[in-house]
């Protein structure tokens, strides 16, 4: 099969497998980095969102042939050490405003958020509702008024 190699959270990796296998699968089942989640499958749900190259996308829906051997991938474990500190600003607001019930949608949720404001504040201003409602991100939970304010706290430290 072939080898497909492309640096993840800073390190190179390299993963035999076939060409279509998505990128999702091959975190979670082949490079045991578990953080993205499978919810839909279908780049519907959003749980599996890391980034690529500082974007966000949806690993569900991307084949690993697509990945290029210089692209660089960050998944939720990476994302701390992306800024050299102990969390990333986004994770310290999950926690200041106690934003996960189950848990299970937030590594993607943050992983949004970052890209999101990130691309707010290249635009040099601040966070709107407006920006907030275009995220797509489900929680089965309902934490979104959680994730809105955290979202708003985190962006004027980023
Ligand atoms: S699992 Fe990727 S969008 Fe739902
Ligand atoms: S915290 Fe449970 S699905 Fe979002």
């Amino acid at each position: 099969m072939p080898v497909h190699s492309f640096i993840l959270n800073g390190k190179r990796v390299n993963v035999d497998c076939a060409d279509d296998v998505r990128l999702l699968w091959v975190l979670n089942d082949l490079l045991g980095v578990y953080g993205p989640k499978y919810g839909c499958g279908v780049g519907v749900c959003q749980a599996c969102t890391c980034h690529i190259n500082g974007k966000a996308f949806n690993t569900c829906s991307v084949p690993v042939s697509q990945i290029k051997s210089t692209d660089q991938i960050t998944t939720i474990e990476g994302l701390a050490a992306s800024v050299g500190k102990p969390l990333h600003p986004v994770q310290q607001a999950w926690l200041d405003y106690d934003v996960a019930q189950c848990g299970y949608c937030q590594p993607g949720q943050i992983m949004t958020a970052v890209a999101k404001i990130k691309q707010i504040k290249a635009q040099g201003r601040a966070v709107t509702d407006a920006d907030l409602d275009e995220i797509r991100n489900v929680c089965r939970c309902g934490t979104y008024p959680r994730i809105r304010a955290a979202i708003k706290a985190a962006s004027t430290k980023m």
